[in-house]
């Protein structure tokens, strides 16, 4: 039986790519959405970790508005304020970096692995070779795709991919150790993988990368597309790990809901790009950095002190949920928490839907929980409460 209404118009109009909730939403508000019928879900989706500071947040909205009545879009063949304002934000907070503006997570990253490839070119090194790690997800282009460690047909159906990529396991260290060759010139990594299910890095592992980095002379190309912004408590999620690395991605929770990408790389490797070796129509358009810097002054160390509180209240609340059997795991770090199931998660995302709450289920089995940063400590108990009814119905 076809439960979702919408299927049929999607399937006239639109490439099946998505496997949506079967909800129309018009409007939200802070950790809220409504469907066109009224009714109202508490959002644990926040976007996949877009809408971090809420949504529509009055700040956000407001500097949209401003920026939309004054200028829209230029080109980047001139100058605007607010790229200009949040070049400079962005870069002091990763001291002696450059940026570069896209659109997307998948574009930062891949200019991430273009920058390394420039950097290794400059350096007259043998190889181009980069090692990423299993389960990690970069994006959707190809040499995103290509560097993804995420299982799946895609790499097949898609093929040829472009090369430069070894995967290994992650978490393990001997694994990366033993992978390097005199053609390795970078490592990939995500401190928290997102779409492998919330897989956190070990400290000494993410230590023992950078050491291999700065032994082996490689780069170390941290990707915070879904873990930055504040997400795990932090800014960005390696500041926890107290490491340096060369190449930064941010995307998702940069512009608060409007679509903005960012590279961050030290000096010693951006010096090297020059007019015409990359570029993008939009990226860095006028708007969504007039947002971005919104985001930035709502993320004050008060606003990531509560996610990091508020983030282990929760993850304390759902370690509660052990006691069902089809539980496997709660593991995460700020508001980006998962529970690993031993069986299919989608029956429980159906019924949280039903009961007014929003989660998401990466890998199958796993429910991912990316809350807006300002909930209340209630609207944290309420989402509790609905779990625990759809889990006592589930078992
Ligand atoms: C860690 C990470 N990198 C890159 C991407 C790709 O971002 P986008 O979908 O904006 O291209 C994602 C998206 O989920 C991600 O989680």
């Amino acid at each position: 039986m076809n439960t979702n209404p919408y299927l049929e118009k999607e399937l006239r109009h639109f490439f099946y790519t998505f496997k949506r909730q079967p909800l129309l939403l018009e409007k939200a508000k802070g950790s809220f959405v409504w469907d066109e019928k009224g009714k109202k879900y508490l959002d644990f989706y926040s976007g996949i970790a877009v809408c971090g500071v809420g949504h529509n947040h009055p700040n956000i909205v407001q500097a949209i508005k401003k920026q939309a009545g004054r200028l829209l879009h230029v080109s980047n063949y001139f100058y605007t304020k607010p790229q200009m304002a949040l070049a400079k934000a962005l870069t002091e907070k990763m001291p002696n970096s450059r940026v570069f503006f896209s659109n997307s997570g998948a574009e930062a990253n891949e200019f991430a692995i273009k920058l390394a490839r420039l950097w290794a070119h400059q350096h007259k090194r043998l190889g181009r070779e980069i090692i990423t790690f299993e389960d990690s997800f970069h994006g959707r282009t190809l040499a995103t795709g290509a560097a993804s460690g995420s299982k799946g047909k895609s790499k097949e159906m898609f093929s040829p991919l472009p090369a430069g990529f070894k995967t290994v396991p992650f978490n393990n260290l001997d694994d990366v150790e033993s992978a390097i060759t005199s053609g390795t010139i970078g490592i990939m990594v995500e401190p928290v993988q997102g779409e492998a299910g919330i897989r956190v890095a070990k400290s000494e592992f993410f230590h023992g990368l950078a050491n291999l980095c700065l032994e082996k002379e490689l780069l170390l190309i941290v990707d915070e597309v879904q873990s930055g912004m504040g997400r795990t408590g932090s800014f960005f999620a390696f500041e926890q790990y107290g490491i340096k690395p060369d190449i930064v991605t941010l995307a998702k929770g940069l512009a608060g809901g409007l679509p903005l990408g960012a590279t961050l790389a030290q000096e010693h490797i951006a010096k090297f790009v020059e007019p015409g070796m990359h570029g993008s129509t939009f990226g860095g358009n006028p708007v969504s950095c007039a947002a971005s810097l919104e985001v930035l002054k709502l993320l004050s160390p008060k606003a990531l002190k509560s996610v990091q509180v508020s983030g282990d209240y929760l993850l304390k609340k759902l370690s509660g949920f052990k006691k069902f059997p089809f539980v496997k795991e709660i593991r995460g770090r700020g508001f980006m928490l998962a529970m690993e199931l031993s069986v299919e998660g989608a029956p429980f995302v159906n019924l949280a839907r039903e009961k007014g709450l929003l989660i998401n289920c990466t890998q199958n089995n796993i429910l991912r929980f990316l809350p807006p940063y300002f909930i209340t400590k209630q609207e944290l108990d309420k989402a509790v409460k609905i779990l625990e009814i759809v889990f006592l119905e589930m078992n």
